[in-house]
């Protein structure tokens, strides 16, 4: 029987020279690795994540009747098993030395969550085949995935949804902090800042639930619910677009306050285990992606990897619910966690 470890070690032969498949995903080693798996720059933007992470402590009490948690949370209309999903991660061949296509990739993440009861979200970029993957997984996923798309000029975008709203998918998002990727812009696929009418242009486009990633204020975050959107990503890219932004995590319980029910809330970077996920929902969050650990199981055992992954992560998630006496997602609140 394969395990998760069997992955890991698989994934450490595949990834040789490319990501170290360290035990913690923590940034540290890849600082700086772009093209490829790190931060940008110092790589701080990444290694706060786990900093912020480790730091909150989470209460426990496990005076109460016996229960098995229920991990289940409605999202786009429809039942997923566990509130944590597999975040976009495009350019395999750029970022991963192209160990696998950019199809497997594709395939393992869309197949492998579906098969553990979540979705995954999938990436874009420069060279058009990124985009144009997805669609047949939308399809054989039975709309359960959500297409990023990066911020083009408004009228690809709306190409884009077209093309997104043809396959079925339940929703769609833009990785609106891609703005700067100057990667891009020297590739002739220049990206944009979005302000907040051009979002309410989007969100108006279509009738699919929309969700920019890469919020990371109040401010913001008000501007997204005040265009329309479904939800948001609070997000730093895994800490690759911007020196020195803080841990996503930090910022939830403020954009929480700021903008009450009205907004679904996703959170992502460095979330690695089920209490980190607890920990995010704890501050505010609806939901969590997870990145890098979903590439590397990927990489290691392809849909498989992606399975054990998901499902390991949702075990720990049911424990940590059952340590703190929290039975559904909607118990788990900022009075279980501390510093
Ligand atoms: C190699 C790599 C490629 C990525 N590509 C995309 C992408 O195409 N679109 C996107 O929205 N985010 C992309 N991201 C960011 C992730 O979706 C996510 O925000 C980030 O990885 C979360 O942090 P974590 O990896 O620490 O979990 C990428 C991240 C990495 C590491």
């Amino acid at each position: 029987m394969t395990t998760y470890n069997d992955i890991l070690t698989s994934a450490k032969q595949t990834l040789e020279g490319v990501c170290r498949v360290c035990p913690v995903c923590d940034g540290k080693a890849c600082r700086g690795q772009i093209p490829g798996v790190g931060g940008k720059g110092s790589g701080r933007a990444f290694t706060v994540c786990r900093d912020f992470l480790d730091g909150v402590r989470i209460h426990m009490d496990v005076i109460h009747p016996h229960f098995e948690a229920d991990t289940g949370i409605g999202l786009f209309g429809r039942r997923f098993r566990y509130p944590f999903f597999a975040a976009p991660i495009g350019g395999m061949k750029l970022n991963f030395g192209g160990r696998i296509t950019e199809e497997a990739y594709v395939r393992a993440v869309a197949e492998g969550t579906r098969q553990a009861g979540t979705f995954a979200w999938t990436g874009d970029g420069p060279d058009e085949s990124i985009f144009q993957t997805t669609l047949p997984f939308i399809r054989e996923a039975e709309g359960a995935v959500i297409p990023t798309i990066k911020p083009w000029t408004q009228e690809k975008c709306l190409a884009r949804i077209r093309e997104i709203e043809a396959a079925g998918a339940m929703g769609f998002s833009m990785d609106i902090d891609s703005a700067a990727l100057i990667n891009l812009k020297l590739m002739g696929k220049p990206v944009f800042t979005k302000s907040a009418q051009e979002l309410r242009e989007l969100v108006e486009a279509t009738d699919l639930p929309f969700v920019p990633k890469g919020v990371m204020t109040p401010a913001a975050a008000l501007r997204c619910a005040e265009a329309g959107c479904y939800g948001i990503v609070v997000s730093s890219h895994g800490g690759r677009v911007m020196e020195d932004a803080p841990a996503p995590a930090s910022q939830v319980a403020a954009i929480r306050k700021a903008v009450g029910a009205s907004l679904k809330i996703f959170v992502d970077g460095g979330v690695r285990t089920g209490a980190d996920v607890f920990k995010c929902l704890a501050l505010g969050a609806d939901a969590v992606l997870i990145g890098r650990p979903y590439a590397i199981a990927a990489h290691g055992g392809g849909a498989e990897g992606v399975r054990l992954l998901t499902e390991k992560i949702g075990a720990e998630l049911s424990e940590t619910m059952l340590m703190t006496g929290c039975s559904s997602l909607e118990e788990i609140t900022i009075e279980h966690t501390g510093t």
